[in-house]
């Protein structure tokens, strides 16, 4: 897997091996086709999309002619993508750049982001930017897509500390371009994510990998920070499963 290397202050590598593992495919493909269906225009821009899987997911959902364009900040992602996607899919231009750098060539009719919006920015208003910009980038009968996470999953139950800002919550975004006198309409997910292997282990090595992911580090936690973390997980679980939910926030004008 590609390691990304820029944002030094926030790099963590190798977080995101296990985290596929556990996903409910089911809720997860449902997600994929839903947000597949509303993908309904033929210029199309994926904004960060690791290496291709979901993309691919997406793209090869769409029933007619499309062209899709890539940007994605890490180079050695963008590659695979290019290379993954080029086989079955249309894929027009990549751009190895941030969303704040990105310059696209052309302006797009759909716009898709699947869980990115935690790395856009540092700052509120400079999130504010990233989600201007988002609009900037689409003309004519349009729709931008964002799947994120809401205030209510599991994945921020269970963080031992607030890590990513609340502006990174799917009811931000829905505000925000509300208040723009953007038209917004949200479509809630299940996404569950299996830990039962975790409850049923005295081992820490697995719990230790999920709090990395969750916690957003490269760093492994103590053993008395690892208990701390199964105890939020064994509170927030049911039946062997977190749900972390998923909001589909479809914005047009
Ligand atoms: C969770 S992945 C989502 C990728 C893809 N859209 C998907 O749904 O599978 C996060 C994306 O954000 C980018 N990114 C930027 N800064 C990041 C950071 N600090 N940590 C993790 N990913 C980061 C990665 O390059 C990657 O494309």
């Amino acid at each position: 897997m590609a390691k990304w290397h820029f944002w030094w202050e926030k790099e963590f590598s190798d977080v995101y091996e296990n985290i596929y593992v556990r996903t409910f495919v089911e809720d997860w493909f449902n997600i994929v086709q839903i947000t597949a269906n509303e993908v309904s225009w033929p210029k199309i821009l994926d904004i960060w999309c690791w290496e291709w899987h979901t993309t691919k997911q997406i793209l090869d959902r769409i029933k007619w002619d499309y062209l899709c364009d890539l940007v994605e900040p890490n180079k050695n992602a963008l590659i695979n993508a290019e290379y993954f996607l080029g086989i079955e899919n249309n894929i027009w231009d990549i751009f190895n750049n941030t969303l704040a750098i990105f310059e696209p060539k052309n302006k797009y009719n759909s716009i898709f982001t699947s869980h990115t919006n935690y790395y856009w920015a540092f700052n509120e208003n400079d999130y504010k930017k990233q989600l201007d910009k988002l609009f900037w980038l689409l003309e004519n009968k349009w729709k931008l897509l964002i799947l994120t996470l809401p205030e209510e999953s599991d994945h921020y139950n269970i963080m031992l500390r607030q890590i990513y800002p609340k502006f990174n919550y799917s009811d931000y975004i829905i505000n925000y371009y509300k208040s723009i006198w953007l038209k917004t309409r949200t479509i809630r997910f299940k996404m569950r994510m299996y830990i039962g292997d975790i409850l049923t282990t005295k081992s820490l090595f697995d719990l230790k990998s999920f709090y990395r992911f969750i916690h957003n580090t490269d760093s492994y936690p103590s053993d008395k920070e690892a208990i701390k973390f199964l105890e939020k997980i064994k509170k927030y679980q049911k039946d062997n499963y977190l749900d972390f939910k998923d909001d589909l926030i479809i914005i047009t004008n």
